[in-house]
């Protein structure tokens, strides 16, 4: 059996392995995002990762779902961005509707035949976790079918996702990287101490049973931090429990879903081409909107700026490091990987999962239907 996925740097930059990637993503389940990105019924947003592009909705009676973008006549891509209401083809004009049923042709009288109820958009799986929302390519999967991929991680994600109460801020970053350069960058803790010195501060190194390999390639970073005489102080300004303990769930194969202080951190790292990915990191506040005339939310909106800031930085941080190693790791495509430390566990069992699964012929997952 021919390896694609090997012991050397030309993992980062292989064009077949990331094909085949691509395809291992989507014979898995994908995170597009929050319940915070479809606030209403009959809203949408577009998901694009690499060689798919994803309408994912709320029809008018609430319903989530997802759909291929492609218009059924020419297969245009539809819609772009986020939106509401029904889509409207940029080709020729076709309606479709959030619940992807085709409402309407212009010129109908010019066709021998139109079966308009044939020609909805093909559907995808689409299922709320907690406040994720997940979206899987075979339209038969469930949500069963998804927490049996999520095995021990499926209640503790949504756990945590429902303490978001409202989004903070959006970061949509565009790295010169491979994927799994960026999803390792966002699960190991040997760097902080050294990339980000300046910004954040980490007490103490981590201990080896501060984490947790799950199966399917999914990990959990997990460590007590007590916040001592700053536990009344954010008590009072946020109004909620803070939460002392720092959880970080990677979700293979590229989700992070961390919880720290007041504050639900969710981030994805999409593969665009070999080379090429974008982090989205999406925060949530975990307390409730008060009044305009709160004094408190007067002295968040003055702090939000601040934090926005310090947030970005550890970002351009981040990405500096991973587009250093897209570059080294191009110029030594035939060097072997060095050796891990402990606090890169989550890195190791993330690549041999991902080497796993495309070293066999990729299979789509099972669904309950066959069952
Ligand atoms: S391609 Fe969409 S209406 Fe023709
Ligand atoms: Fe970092």
């Amino acid at each position: 059996m021919s390896e694609l996925f090997g012991p050397t740097n030309a993992v980062f930059h292989d064009p077949a392995l990331f094909t085949a990637e691509q395809r291992l993503l989507r014979s898995s389940w994908t995170c597009v995002g929050t319940t915070f990105d479809l606030p209403a019924p009959d809203t949408r947003f577009v998901h694009e990762d690499a060689q798919r592009s994803l309408i994912v909705a709320r029809d008018g009676a609430g319903t989530l779902r997802a759909f291929v973008n492609a218009c059924t006549h020419r297969g245009t891509r539809l819609c772009q961005g986020r939106g509401a209401g029904r889509m409207q083809c940029p080709y020729h004009g076709w309606v479709f509707g959030t619940d992807g049923r085709l409402l309407g042709a212009s010129k109908r009288a010019g066709f021998k035949t139109l079966e308009e109820a044939e020609l909805g958009l093909k559907p995808a799986a689409a299922v709320q976790l907690g406040k994720l929302i997940f979206v899987h390519d075979d339209p038969r999967q469930t949500e069963a079918d998804l927490r049996a991929f999520l095995g021990a991680e499926a209640e503790q994600i949504a756990a945590i996702s429902e303490r978001a109460q409202r989004p903070l801020l959006e970061c949509r970053m565009p790295l010169r990287g491979n994927w799994k350069l960026a999803v390792s960058g966002a699960i190991e803790d040997y760097h902080v101490a050294f990339v980000h010195k300046q910004t954040l501060q980490k007490g103490r190194s981590s201990r080896p049973e501060d984490y947790v390999l799950r199966p399917n390639g999914h990990a959990v970073f997990s460590t007590a931090a007590p916040l001592g005489w700053k536990k009344p102080l954010l008590r009072w300004l946020g109004g909620i429990e803070p939460l002392e303990q720092f959880e970080s769930h990677f979700v293979f194969p590229n989700l992070l879903v961390i919880q720290i202080v007041g504050v639900i951190h969710v981030t994805r790292f999409v593969p665009v081409a070999p080379g090429e990915s974008l982090r989205v990191s999406q925060l949530y506040d975990i307390s409730p909107r008060r009044g305009w005339w709160n004094p408190l939310e007067w002295l968040r909106w003055a702090i939000m700026p601040l934090a926005r800031h310090g947030l970005h930085k550890v970002f351009r941080e981040d990405r500096e490091v991973l587009e250093e190693a897209q570059v080294g790791t191009g110029v030594a495509p035939d060097q072997l990987r060095g050796p891990a430390h402990m606090e890169e566990a989550r890195v190791e069992h993330f690549l041999a999962e991902v080497a796993r699964q495309v070293n066999v012929a990729p299979r789509p997952l099972p669904t309950a239907n066959d069952a």
